[in-house]
């Protein structure tokens, strides 16, 4: 067992859901491995989970009884389901199986199992097996889709010999693992543990009619890398974002938007929060009316003027609002030139606790990079951040908000 999964687990309250498949056996592997891990295990089932393993063997290597029903009265008694809901810190399912991810993309709850992952606000993971041809079937893609969009952490498979003979994509990835996975994405010492943030990341495109928009070089990796690493301190993420090409990290509940218009609905619809981090390049101009149909050359015109208007600020709104539980409102501010006194300005215009300033149009920095430097600035202080990986700048960041808002 590593030391950094050791150190990312411990203590953690880990829900273990088994599904109906034969990888079930390596579950209690599993179960062993995240227990040396410093973790605590307890373990539900579903129904054909327990056809391949007895539910005893889980019981004994979790030290936990093992919930196989909701019509269980005297277990109900011992500890509710909706209370193990809420004990965990963490749910993990695994196997998952194509019939268990259907039901969890659905939202169905018809067994304790896929019960548990509704009533659970805990971080999902699941580790798919199943057969390849199961796992590359377009009904178990739209369905795997579906969840990591919702946050939900997606370990594995692998590659390799299935059961009866057959190869390919869809074996349960190995216990050790699994247990690596989830310590990566649970590495945080819990800075914004119960906290709810919301961050925009990425463009807004403004369409102007049916095949042409005003958009800008946001990548969204700035905002992607700070919603993990808010994730990754615990709290619980939505993560509003423009048209990207990026996934949406473990743990983050995703809703997509293309314009300010729509990117403004789903901030309002996301709040309350304590923390709104406005990450995105939103467009500053609309088109004042979308054209129906495709703008046309004119024969003699050589110039073509558009008629645009502004759009609404979402941080500066953000910020005024006294109703949506905020604590800390911060803006990202991407100056070519006179980057601290254009960023000091819109902290004060904004009225914003912290605005995270950095230079766009030079080599290694800002938009599409992978690589950033910034500095951070508040009322009555700022601190710089070394040129970086987006995601190192990204801790850095959640770290000093966690401090701001003990100030
Ligand atoms: O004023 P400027 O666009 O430079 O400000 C940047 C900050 O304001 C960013 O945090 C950005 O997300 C936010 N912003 C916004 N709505 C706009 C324009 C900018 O939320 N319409």
């Amino acid at each position: 067992m590593s030391s950094s999964a050791t150190a990312a687990l411990a203590g953690q309250r880990i829900l273990l859901c088994v599904g109906g498949g034969i990888a079930a056996y390596k579950s209690l592997e599993l179960v062993r491995r995240l227990r040396d891990a410093g973790a605590t295990v307890q373990v539900a089932m579903t129904a054909g989970a327990q056809q391949f393993v007895t539910p005893l063997s889980f019981q004994a290597l979790s030290a936990h009884p093992t919930r196989t029903t909701l019509w269980d009265g005297a277990a109900e008694q011992a500890m509710g389901h909706l209370e193990l809901a809420r004990w965990a810190d963490r749910v993990v399912v695994a196997p998952a199986t194509a019939d268990l991810l259907a039901r969890l993309a659905h939202g169905l709850a018809d067994d304790l199992v896929t019960t548990l992952c509704l009533a659970s606000e805990a971080p999902l993971a699941v580790a798919p097996a199943m057969n390849h041809r199961m796992w590359r079937h377009p009904a178990t893609e739209a369905n795997v889709a579906v969840l990591r969009a919702r946050g939900v952490q997606v370990i594995g498979p692998e590659d390799g010999p299935l059961a009866e003979n057959e190869s390919g994509p869809g074996r349960l990835s190995e216990p050790d693992a699994i247990v690596a996975a989830l310590a990566a994405t649970g590495a945080g010492s819990g800075l914004l543990q119960g906290l709810k943030v919301v961050i925009s990341a990425g463009p807004t495109y403004e369409d102007l009619d049916p095949v042409r928009y005003l958009g800008n070089r946001s990548s969204g990796k700035m905002g992607f890398a700070v919603a993990a690493a808010a994730a990754r301190q615990g709290a619980q993420v939505v993560l509003v974002s423009g048209p990207v090409q990026l996934q949406a990290p473990p743990g983050v509940r995703r809703v997509d938007v293309r314009s300010a218009a729509q990117m403004r609905q789903a901030v309002a619809d996301a709040l309350p929060a304590d923390i709104y981090i406005g990450a995105a390049a939103v467009a500053d101009y609309t088109a004042r009316s979308y054209s129906p149909n495709k703008i046309k050359k004119t024969g003699t015109g050589q110039t073509l003027a558009l008629d645009l208007v502004r759009t609404p600020d979402i941080l500066a709104e953000v910020a005024q609002r006294t109703d949506a539980g905020l604590r800390l409102v911060v803006g990202f501010a991407a100056e070519t030139d006179n980057v601290a006194d254009y960023a000091r300005q819109k902290l004060t215009a904004k009225r914003l606790d912290l605005i995270v300033a950095n230079r766009v149009g030079v080599p290694g920095c800002g938009f599409e990079s992978d690589t950033n430097a910034m500095t951070a600035y508040w009322r009555t202080g700022e601190r710089e951040f070394a040129a970086g990986p987006k995601t190192a700048l990204a801790d850095g960041l959640v770290a000093l908000i966690a401090e701001r808002l003990q100030a």
